[in-house]
């Protein structure tokens, strides 16, 4: 049997997955998805064109490669549609499309209104909200573990309107425990339900098309065809329903658990465990983020404004500024970190090595990705946090809970005020990879080095 290499977002989502699962490829020959949806936005540059997917895996842009949707995800039919719209007007035939992507016929479906459901219960829990991203995910998971859910095999079912037809009314039901009547009807009446329908069955009819599989598909290709297969994750380890910043977290596993359950494949089937991070923290939502640069003042700016005011408002931040929540909105400008989903801003702030820590620990890491460390080039220093201070010690472990008062402490490097070149690290870069390398344990192979495919450094 051959093996599944699976590569994983350490972080918060967001570490630059999809730019080196497109890197990696060529090395393989089925890139698989194993959980969540269109909340992922993987972007990948070449030859001037930049491309964000959300449900397509990364592998898309080579011939040879099968991209395979796995039992794991949940998916957003019109979505999927747009995304394959939007291939096409790029050179990509519908024919390359269906030969290229292969769909389990076990993953659950997303609707509008588990849509509608997100923002719905968003907004009602107010200031307690997660910060989700309107996605459908968590709507669509529930319906999942409460065996209500409806699966890409029951589009060709006879049933499936009925099944549809009884999805929808439960999901009137719920939308009718949070609103009286009164803003139900409003909702009814503001809610483009034709659109949506004609969107809805346009999709239906596009997604038949597709090869749909069920668990012995991969499994084949893996003891019989001899397959290289990568899986790729979504969004990050903190992220995990399991392992995350519960309840600030998605609704999938996004860590190596995930991928037994949503590719349908043993546990000796894994092969190597690819860990992505960025050089520094980013995360997009609300919850923990102990390293963010400004703390709260950040955490609260950046849920409530736009790009557009903190370029006006903020035009000239310095990274050397003394102040760090302005150093933060530098790293933004400089690192781009806006969502490739929402277009929201990104919370950022220094690299967590004990949280690092704790992210290859539960994924079984064998080899770590930097990325964006062309970023970090703007700092004249650069900090780590290499422990915490927690109740009068210092600890390398996280402790439970989101309230908890902990204090990073950080270590100082040398910046490396320079453009990196296509092949080495400047020395200033080297020891700050080398002392990461060195704390977790675990080999670096990769540095990236820019969003384009030729900014990547081997090691
Ligand atoms: P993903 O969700 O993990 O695939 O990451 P995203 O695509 O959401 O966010 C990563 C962003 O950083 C994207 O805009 C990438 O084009 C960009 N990116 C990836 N690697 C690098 C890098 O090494 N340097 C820079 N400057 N940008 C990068
Ligand atoms: P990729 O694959 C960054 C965050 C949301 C929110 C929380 C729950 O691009 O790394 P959800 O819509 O899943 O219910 O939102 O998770 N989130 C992400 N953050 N990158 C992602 O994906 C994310 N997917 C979800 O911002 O805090
Ligand atoms: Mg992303």
């Amino acid at each position: 049997m051959t093996r599944v290499d699976v590569l994983l977002g350490l972080q918060w989502g967001d570490e630059g997955k999809g730019k080196i699962v497109d890197e990696l490829a060529p090395n393989y020959d089925i890139v698989a998805r194993f959980q969540g949806g269109g909340n992922a936005g993987h972007t990948i540059e070449f030859d001037g064109k930049k491309f964000v997917l959300h449900l397509i895996p990364s592998g898309i842009f080579y011939p040879h490669v099968t991209n395979f949707i796995g039992n794991g995800v949940v998916f957003d039919l019109i979505a999927f549609h747009k995304e394959c719209k939007d291939l096409m007007t790029h050179g990509f035939s519908l024919n390359d499309i269906l030969r290229r992507i292969v769909i389990s016929g076990k993953a659950h479906i997303t609707f509008p209104t588990h849509l509608h459901l997100d923002a719905v219960s968003e907004k009602f829990l107010g200031a307690k909200k997660i910060g989700s991203t309107k996605k459908g995910i968590t709507p669509t998971y529930t319906d999942k573990i409460a065996r209500r859910g409806i699966r890409i095999a029951e589009l060709h079912s006879p049933q499936f309107m009925q099944k549809f037809d009884a999805l929808t009314q439960e999901h009137i039901r719920i939308f009718r425990s949070y609103w009286t009547e009164e803003e139900f009807d409003e909702y009814i009446q503001h809610s483009d339900r034709k659109t949506e329908m004609l969107e809805l069955f346009a999709a239906i009819d596009f997604v038949k098309q597709f090869t749909f599989v069920d668990e012995y598909w991969l499994n084949e290709q893996l003891l019989y065809a001899s397959k290289k297969v990568l899986a790729e994750g979504a969004q990050g380890t903190k992220l995990d329903i399991e392992f995350g910043d519960y309840p600030f977290v998605t609704s999938s596993h996004t860590t190596i658990s995930g991928v037994l359950s949503g590719l349908a494949i043993p546990a000796s089937a894994i092969g190597e465990v690819i860990g992505v991070f960025k050089a520094y923290g980013t995360r997009v939502g609300m919850g923990p983020f102990p390293t963010e640069f400004g703390g709260k003042e950040s955490d609260i700016w950046c849920a409530t404004q736009s790009r557009e005011i903190e370029l006006s408002e903020y035009p000239n931040a310095s990274p050397n500024d003394a102040n760090d929540f302005i150093k933060g909105i530098a790293l933004r400008t400089a690192g781009f970190e806006f969502g490739a989903t929402t277009g929201r801003l990104r919370r950022c702030g220094r690299l967590d090595l004990p949280q690092l820590k704790f992210a290859c620990m539960i994924n079984g890491v064998t080899k770590l990705v930097m990325t964006k460390a062309d970023v970090l080039s703007i700092f004249d220093t650069v900090d780590i946090c290499t422990d915490y201070r927690y109740d009068g010690m210092v600890t390398k472990q996280i402790p439970f809970g989101n309230d908890v008062q902990i204090e990073p402490i950080y270590q100082t490097f040398p910046g490396w005020n320079v453009e990196l070149g296509a092949t080495t690290l400047p020395d200033e870069l080297k020891s700050y990879s080398d002392f990461i390398e060195y704390t977790l344990g675990i080999p670096m192979f990769l540095v990236s080095t820019g969003p384009d495919r030729t900014q990547t450094i081997k090691l």
